[in-house]
C-alpha cells in the first residue's frame, strides 16, 4: 500500500517538515526540461526549491545562477549525488527530470531513501522498468507520481465534461500533424512519433475515456520526404474494455496545415459530438442542436507542469492519490509498447500480453537489485495495476 502521509524520517530533515507547509523539493536533472521544472517550483507556493542535482559537474550550479533569484540562492543545495543533496537540503520530495534511461535508478534510489517522487514522463525507459518502479513504490510505501503534463490542460477537462453531457466518449479521434526540425536524438529514434509524442495523446485519451485499454493496432511509416531516420508517422487504434475506441493518426514530418501540439480532437458520443483544436476551449454539438462553446478555464486554473506539482504536493499534504500515481500511469506506457510491437509485427497486440511480459522482466530486475519483492504478489500485470 502507498502511504502518502508518511513523512521523511531522516532527522536532518526535521527543520523543513511541516504537514501543512510547502513541500521542500530537490530537482534532479538540470537539462532543458529540468530548467522548466525549476522555474515551475519557484513559481508555485505549494513547493519550495531546496536543491538541484545533475551528474554533469557544474550543471546544477549553473542552473542556480541562471534561474534562482539572488536572495534565494543560499537556500539551494547543489551537487551531483541525489541522496547527498536531498539529505543536506532537508528535502521532503524529489522531482526526477533526468533522461529516461536514468529514471529507474534515480526514482528507485529516492523512494528507498524515503522520498516521494514526482517523475517526468516516460515513467521509465522500458515498460519492465516502469512496472518495477510500481513495485518499488509499493515496497517503500512512498508516492511515485509521473508527470504526464499534457493531461493537465483545463480544455481537456472541459472536453471530458462536454462529452459526458452527451452520453460519454465512445469514439475519440486525434489528428496530429507537425513539422518540427529538432535535430538530436529524435531524428535517430526508431519510433520518434509514437514513443516521444503520441504518448501524450494516448494518455490524454485515457482522460476522456472510461475503463482500461485492452488492445492496440498500429501502423508506423516514414514519409518519403521525412528528415527522420525512424518512422515519423503512425496510425494507432486503441480499444477499451468499455467498448470505446481511440484512434490516433499523425506525422512529425507534415509541413503545411499543422495542428496544435495537443493535436485536433473529435469525440463522438451517443447524443452528439465534441471538437477540441488543442488550443481554444472545445465546442459541443448535440444531435439536432446548435454548436456551442465550452467554458473558458477559470483564471485560477492550473496548467500542465504547475498542475502536476500542485497535485503531487496536495497528495503529500493529505489530498487524494493522483490519477498519474505510477500504477495509473503504467497503462499509458503499455499502450506505447503495444503500439510499437503492433507496428513491428502487423498484428493486434493485447495489453495483457505486454504487461505480463513486462512483469516477468521486472521481477528479474528486482531480483538482481534485491530491494523490492512487491511484484512477487502480483498475479498478472493487469491485476497488479488494478488491485493496489
Ligand atoms: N512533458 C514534456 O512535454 C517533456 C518535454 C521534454 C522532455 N520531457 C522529459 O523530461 C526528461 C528530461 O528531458 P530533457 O529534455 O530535459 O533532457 P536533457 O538531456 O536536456 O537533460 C537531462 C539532464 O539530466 C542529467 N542526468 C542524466 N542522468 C542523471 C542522473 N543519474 N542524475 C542526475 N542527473 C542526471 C543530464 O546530465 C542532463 O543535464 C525526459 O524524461 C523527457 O522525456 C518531457
Amino acid at each position: 500500500m502507498i502511504d502518502l502521509h508518511h513523512p521523511v524520517r531522516d532527522p536532518q530533515s526535521a527543520g523543513h517538515e511541516s504537514p501543512t507547509g510547502p513541500v521542500p523539493v530537490v530537482v534532479v536533472g538540470a537539462g532543458g526540461m529540468g530548467k522548466t521544472w525549476i522555474r515551475t517550483v519557484l513559481d508555485n507556493d505549494a513547493a519550495v526549491l531546496v536543491g538541484i542535482v545533475d551528474v554533469m559537474d557544474g550543471a546544477a550550479e549553473r542552473a542556480v545562477s541562471e534561474l534562482v533569484p539572488e536572495h534565494q540562492r543560499s537556500a539551494v543545495v547543489t551537487g551531483t549525488d541525489s541522496a547527498t543533496v536531498a539529505r543536506q537540503a532537508a528535502a521532503e520530495a524529489v522531482i526526477d527530470v533526468t533522461i529516461p534511461a536514468a529514471h529507474h535508478k534515480v526514482t528507485a534510489d529516492a523512494l528507498h531513501a524515503g522520498y516521494p517522487v514526482l517523475g517526468e514522463k516516460p515513467c521509465a525507459a522500458t515498460l519492465a522498468e516502469a512496472v518495477s518502479l510500481a513495485g518499488h513504490a509499493e515496497t517503500t510505501g512512498r508516492l511515485f507520481m509521473v508527470s504526464q503534463s499534457r493531461r493537465n490542460n483545463p480544455h481537456l477537462g472541459e472536453t471530458r465534461r462536454l462529452a459526458d453531457e452527451l452520453g460519454g466518449a465512445g469514439i475519440v479521434d486525434t489528428r496530429f500533424y507537425k513539422a518540427p526540425r529538432f535535430g538530436g536524438f529524435r531524428d535517430e529514434m526508431e519510433h520518434p512519433l509514437i514513443v516521444d509524442m503520441a504518448i501524450h495523446a494516448f494518455d490524454a485519451g485515457r482522460v476522456l475515456i472510461d475503463g482500461n485499454p485492452v488492445a492496440v493496432t498500429a501502423t508506423a511509416y516514414n514519409p518519403v520526404w521525412s528528415w527522420y531516420a525512424g518512422d515519423a508517422a503512425a496510425t494507432v487504434t486503441i480499444t477499451y474494455d468499455t467498448g470505446a475506441v481511440h484512434t490516433f493518426s499523425g506525422s512529425w514530418a507534415a509541413p503545411g496545415a499543422e495542428t496544435s501540439w495537443n493535436g485536433d480532437w473529435q469525440i463522438s458520443c451517443e447524443r452528439g459530438s465534441v471538437h477540441w483544436d488543442g488550443e481554444e476551449p472545445p465546442t459541443a454539438r448535440p444531435e439536432g442542436g446548435e454548436q456551442h462553446p465550452g467554458r473558458a478555464p477559470a483564471p485560477e486554473a492550473r496548467w500542465e507542469l504547475d498542475a502536476s506539482l500542485s497535485e503531487f504536493c496536495a497528495a503529500l499534504r493529505g489530498g487524494p492519490v493522483p490519477a498519474s500515481e505510477v500504477h495509473g500511469n503504467v497503462w499509458t506506457q503499455a499502450i506505447v509498447e503495444a503500439a510499437v510491437r503492433s507496428a513491428g509485427t502487423g498484428r493486434r497486440v493485447l495489453l495483457a500480453e505486454v504487461l505480463d511480459e513486462a512483469l516477468d522482466a521486472a521481477r528479474e530486475l528486482d531480483l538482481a537489485d534485491g530491494r523490492s519483492r512487491a511484484l512477487s504478489t502480483w498475479k498478472t500485470g493487469i491485476s497488479g495495476l488494478t488491485t493496489t
